[in-house]
C-alpha cells in the first residue's frame, strides 16, 4: 500500500520556533492503558528522549519505562500538573485517552504561563492531543454531528434528542430500527445497535431513564444503521496538515467469526485490505479535511490524531464516529510499523510543522491481538496469575504489551482490567504477522483467558 500521507493545504510557515532538537527532551506520557505502553515504548527508542514520567505507573509495562511524578495525578487540579511540568522541564506532553482530553488537559498543559514554559510561551512547549473544543468531536456525538453536517461530511442520518418523550416518538415513527448513542463519553459502551424495533425502544429507554452513563446520557443521537465493512482510519493533524496514518482494521466483537457483544477491540491488523487506496483518498478528502475545516471556520484548530470510524457503505464511506485520540488496539498495531522518530514526528505535529516530517512505515504487515480475563466485558476477574510472558516475548517479530496488569507486592503478574494484555507482531504479510503473534500468545497462561483466533483475517468485526 503507498503512503497515503499528504498535506492537504501547504502554506507558508512561520518562523520555527527554538527548539532543543540537541538537547533530550524530558516527556510527559498520561495515560495507563495498552496503548500508552506501547507510546512509551516507541518513544523510549527515540535518541531524543530524555526521561519520561507518566502519571500511572500503575502499568507494569508503563513502570518499566518510566518515572513517576512526584505528586499525585487528578484531573481535577490540572493546573498543579501544570506547574509540576515547568518544574521538571517537561518538552513534550503525550495525553493518550479522551477523558483528559475532553476536560481540557491539553488546553491547560500548553497554557501560556508567566516566565514558564522554557521560554517558548506556554507551560509544556509541545502537546499532542486536542483541545478541549476540538475533543468534543468524541466528547460529545451530537457535536460531531453538527460539525459533520457544517461540513457536508457524509455519516449517517441523524437526530439529537434531550427529551425523552421526543425521542421516543421519532423512533417509533421510523420503519427500520436505528442505533441508539449516548452523546457523552461513556468509556465505549455509549452506543447500542439493536437488531430490533423492540430492541431500539428498550436502548433508548435504558439510555435516557436508567441514566447507566450519568451525564453522558443527557443527549442522545438516533441514528440511522448502515452496514459494510468498518475500518479504522487514523490521521495526524497540526491545524493545517493532515497526515493520514495506514488504515487498520479493529476487530470489535468479543468471539470468532464477528459474533457476540461489541468490546474496545478484540485486535487490529495494520494496514487493512478492506479499504482500497482510491477509498483512502475519498476518505481524506471528503471526511477528513471538510472535518478540520468545518472546524476551522468556527475557530478551531485540530493539533492531534484524528481517528474516523468509517463504514464502507455501498453509497462510499461514511463516518460511525470520530475519536480525538489513538485507537486502542489500532495504536498497538499502527506503533509496531512506524518506522520514523516517533517523538520527532509528535513534537513536528504539535509544533505546526507535520510538513518537515515524513512518516515512515515498515514495510508488511502488523497484528494485534487482545488476551482479555474471563468475564470481559461484563466483568472481568480480577487477580489471575498471568505467566510465560518471557517466552512469549522470545517470538520473532513479537511484543507483549500490557494493557491491564498489575504486580503484586511479590512481583507476581496479575489481571487488574478487561484487556490484559496485546501481542503485537510484524511480518511480511498479515498471515506471517498472524501465525507469529498466535505462536506467541500460545505461551502465556492466564486460565480462562479470551482470545479470538481469527484476528487478522478478513473477518470484519
Ligand atoms: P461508536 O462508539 O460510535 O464507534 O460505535 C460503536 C460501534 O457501533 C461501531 O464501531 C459500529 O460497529 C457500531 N455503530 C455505530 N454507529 C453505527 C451505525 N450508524 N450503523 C451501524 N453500526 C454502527
Ligand atoms: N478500538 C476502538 C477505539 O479505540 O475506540
Amino acid at each position: 500500500m503507498s503512503n497515503p500521507a499528504q498535506p492537504t493545504s501547504p502554506q507558508a510557515f512561520p518562523a520555527q520556533r527554538p527548539t532543543t532538537t540537541a538537547e533530550p527532551l524530558n516527556v510527559l506520557l498520561v495515560g495507563a492503558g495498552g496503548r500508552e505502553h506501547a507510546l512509551a515504548l516507541k518513544l523510549c527508542s527515540s535518541p531524543r528522549m530524555g526521561t519520561l514520567f507518566a502519571t500511572d505507573l500503575s502499568n507494569p509495562g508503563i513502570a518499566a519505562l518510566a518515572k513517576p511524578l512526584d505528586i499525585p495525578f487528578d484531573l481535577k487540579d490540572p493546573f498543579r500538573l501544570q506547574r509540576w511540568c515547568i518544574n521538571n522541564r517537561i518538552s513534550l506532553a503525550v495525553i493518550g485517552p479522551e477523558e483528559p482530553l475532553c476536560a481540557g488537559l491539553a488546553d491547560i498543559l500548553g497554557a501560556d504561563t508567566k516566565g514558564g514554559g522554557g521560554g517558548l510561551g506556554g507551560a509544556v512547549p509541545y502537546v499532542f492531543g486536542p483541545s478541549k473544543e476540538a475533543a468534543q468531536l468524541e466528547g460529545d456525538k451530537a457535536f460531531a454531528k453538527d460539525v459533520m453536517r457544517a461540513g457536508k461530511v457524509p455519516t449517517a442520518e441523524s437526530r439529537t434528542f434531550t427529551d425523552h418523550q421526543a425521542a421516543r416518538r421519532y423512533l417509533e415513527s421510523r420503519t427500520e430500527p436505528h442505533v441508539i448513542k449516548a452523546a457523552g463519553l461513556a468509556k465505549g459502551k455509549g452506543v447500542i445497535v439493536p437488531a430490533t424495533q423492540a430492541q431500539a425502544l428498550e436502548a433508548l429507554d435504558y439510555i435516557m431513564l436508567k441514566r447507566p452513563f450519568g451525564a453522558a446520557s443527557d443527549k442522545v443521537v438516533i441514528e440511522e444503521k448502515l452496514k459494510g465493512k468498518e475500518v479504522s482510519v487514523l490521521a495526524l493533524c497540526d491545524g493545517r496538515t493532515i497526515y493520514v496514518l495506514e488504515p487498520c482494521q479493529d476487530h470489535k466483537r468479543l468471539s470468532d467469526g464477528a459474533k457476540g457483544p461489541n468490546t474496545g477491540g478484540m485486535g487490529a491488523l495494520c494496514p487493512t485490505p478492506a479499504i482500497t487506496d482510491k477509498l483512502l483518498d475519498t476518505v481524506q478528502r471528503d471526511i477528513l479535511v471538510p472535518t478540520i475545516d468545518a472546524l476551522k471556520r468556527d475557530g478551531i484548530d485540530y493539533k492531534g490524531v484524528l481517528y474516523a470510524g468509517i463504514m464502507l457503505t455501498p453509497g462510499g464511506p461514511k463516518v460511525l464516529e470520530f475519536n480525538c485520540r489513538f485507537g486502542d488496539p489500532e495504536a498497538q498495531a499502527l506503533l509496531a510499523r512506524w518506522d520514523s522518530d516517533l517523538l520527532t514526528d509528535l513534537v513536528a505535529c504539535a509544533d505546526r510543522r507535520l510538513d518537515t516530517v515524513e512518516l515512515k512505515w515498515k514495510p508488511g504487515a502488523s497484528v494485534c491481538l487482545v488476551i482479555a480475563a474471563p468475564g470481559y466485558p461484563d466483568a472481568p476477574v480480577k487477580n489471575l496469575t498471568i505467566e510465560g510472558l518471557d517466552e512469549a516475548a522470545a517470538t520473532e517479530g513479537v511484543t507483549i504489551i500490557h494493557a491491564g496488569t498489575a504486580r503484586t507486592s511479590d512481583h507476581k503478574l496479575v489481571t487488574a482490567g478487561g484487556r490484559v494484555l496485546n501481542v503485537v507482531a510484524t511480518g511480511d504479510i498479515p498471515e506471517h504477522a498472524r501465525q507469529r503473534a498466535y505462536a506467541a500468545a500460545k505461551k502465556i497462561r492466564l486460565p480462562g483467558m479470551i482470545l479470538r483466533s481469527d484476528i487478522g483475517t478478513d473477518v470484519i468485526g
